[in-house]
């Protein structure tokens, strides 16, 4: 297709004004519910320290494809819907799978929204000392009850929309640069205080081992396999890769600086972060008395006893959600900042109008989540017991992510995608570290047969136990 049909292209967009800009932002995507509230939960679950060791390694096994997405991104300028079809070569069909963008932000966004809306009601609760004074048991009663008001969800939830509508309607750059950056910095500095707090409780020790030193028996209690499955998941979720978020983000960044230096960067303040949260949740479950494998609720059930256990526990808990909130909210927007560009760039939408449609669709498309723990508890997709958040989570993060990371994959690596040698062309075009060439065997041959082998294990897992 040629350059000039494109609606979008290099003329038409709006340039990030700094590196600095460009890496928070991106690291600002990257950093939210993942690293706080779903890595710990999905810890917890599958056995601590030995989940920890797997994802590290799936850290490093899956970041080439966040590299892949910033230079799709990047060559095309444009958002992954149309990315595909201008660089793939004559005669193949890539770009027939450009809507896979749509729907994974549509259903990340499904359930993303009542979680930031958990997030945003804790503030309020926190700040006007709702939960003082409150045992263990006492602080799991109240989160139960929290989720069992559908008001409660319903209103979380339809403000993080609205936010984070409004900020995409106010342009990329303007909207989200300036406060992303103020509240990553904030959030890092506390998340450090809290990891002494969590260190001095009682029985912390316990939790930290929990946490930290492998024991490899647990490989059999849950299977090697199953253990990986949930490892790679998560490494996409906390890399946001795999339904073109980043490409959106590599096609506003400059040539000026090489892909993969700032990929590592990126990832590496994101399991900073993620590795932070595990060291301030466990040691807290073992001093109060919290089941680590508590599931979703996991945080919500163990960090206000944390705060109640500290002077000025009221300010502290209300900065800590405070700050959570906009982690996730920074995640929302890039996220409904690929959807309004898709519209924008693919259906030739005026952004305005773009805006307005998808705010109503995510909201309505949210209520389900959001009522999934009151009115619609009935309904259980994954068996007794599971909840519609479980489920949209599920088709996220076990089908879509790592199905669309992929896509990437075998995009920039086939002769019958963009291949190999444009991509390294546009990945190392800059300054900064190079991408490793002696890669190009593993990601050709082994990794995308390792994510088909674990994707089918996902399935035999969930399905057939
Ligand atoms: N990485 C985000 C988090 O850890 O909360 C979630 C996410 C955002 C996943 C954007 C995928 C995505 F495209």
């Amino acid at each position: 297709m040629a350059n000039d049909l494109i609606p979008g292209s290099k003329a038409g967009r709006e340039m990030l004004g700094s590196r600095l800009g460009f890496l928070l932002l991106s690291a600002g995507c990257a950093i939210g519910l993942g690293n706080v509230w779903r890595f710990p939960f999905i810890t917890g679950a599958y056995g601590g320290a030995i989940f920890v060791l797997v994802y590290l390694v799936f850290l490093f096994a899956i970041l080439p494809i966040m590299i892949m997405e910033f230079a799709v991104g990047r060559a095309s300028r444009l958002n992954m819907g149309l990315a595909l079809e201008k660089l793939e070569p004559h005669g193949t069909r890539w770009d027939s799978l450009g809507w896979v963008a749509l729907a994974g932000s549509y259903l990340l966004m499904m359930f993303y929204t009542t979680v930031t809306g958990w997030m945003l009601i804790y503030c309020w609760y926190m700040g006007f000392g709702s939960l003082e004074g409150l045992n263990p048991a006492g602080v799991g009663n109240f989160f139960n009850q929290t989720l069992a008001d559908p008001m409660v969800q319903i209103i979380g939830m339809t403000i993080t929309v609205a936010i984070g509508f409004a900020v995409c309607a106010m342009g990329v750059r303007r909207g989200v640069e300036r406060i992303v950056k103020f509240m990553m910095m904030g959030l890092l500095l506390l998340l450090v205080a809290l990891v002494a707090r969590s260190l001095m409780l009682p029985n912390a020790g316990s939790g930290a081992s929990f946490y930290l030193m492998p024991d490899w028996k647990k490989f059999s209690d849950f299977g090697f396999l199953n253990v990986c499955n949930a490892a790679m998941n998560q490494a996409f979720f906390t890399l946001s890769v795999g339904i073109g978020a980043m490409c959106i983000f590599g096609s506003y960044q400059p040539k000026e600086r090489s892909l993969t230096g700032e990929a590592v960067w990126i990832a590496g303040l994101d399991t900073f972060v993620g590795l932070m949260a595990g060291l301030i949740i466990f040691p807290a479950c073992f001093s109060f008395g919290v089941e680590p494998g508590a599931g979703p609720g996991l945080i919500f059930v163990t960090l206000p006893n944390i705060f109640n256990s500290m002077n000025f526990g009221k300010f502290w808990g209300a900065l800590f959600f405070i700050f959570m909130a906009f982690a996730s909210l920074s995640s929302v927007i890039a996220v409904f900042e690929n959807i309004i560009s898709y519209s924008v760039d693919c259906w030739r939408m005026p952004r305005k109008r773009a805006v307005a449609l998808h705010m109503l669709g995510v909201w309505l498309l949210s209520l389900p989540c959001a009522l999934g723990f009151s009115t619609l508890a009935f309904v259980t997709p994954l068996g007794s017991g599971s909840s519609i958040l479980d489920f949209e989570d599920f088709l996220v993060s076990n089908n879509i992510l790592p199905l669309g990371g992929l896509l990437f994959l075998l995009f920039c690596c086939s002769r019958r995608g963009w291949g190999w040698n444009s991509f390294i062309q546009e990945v190392d075009m800059g300054a900064g570290l190079k991408f490793p060439r002696f890669l190009r065997g593993y990601l050709t041959y082994v990794l995308p047969f390792l994510i088909l082998i674990l994707f089918v294990t996902g399935y035999i897992d969930k399905f057939w136990k």
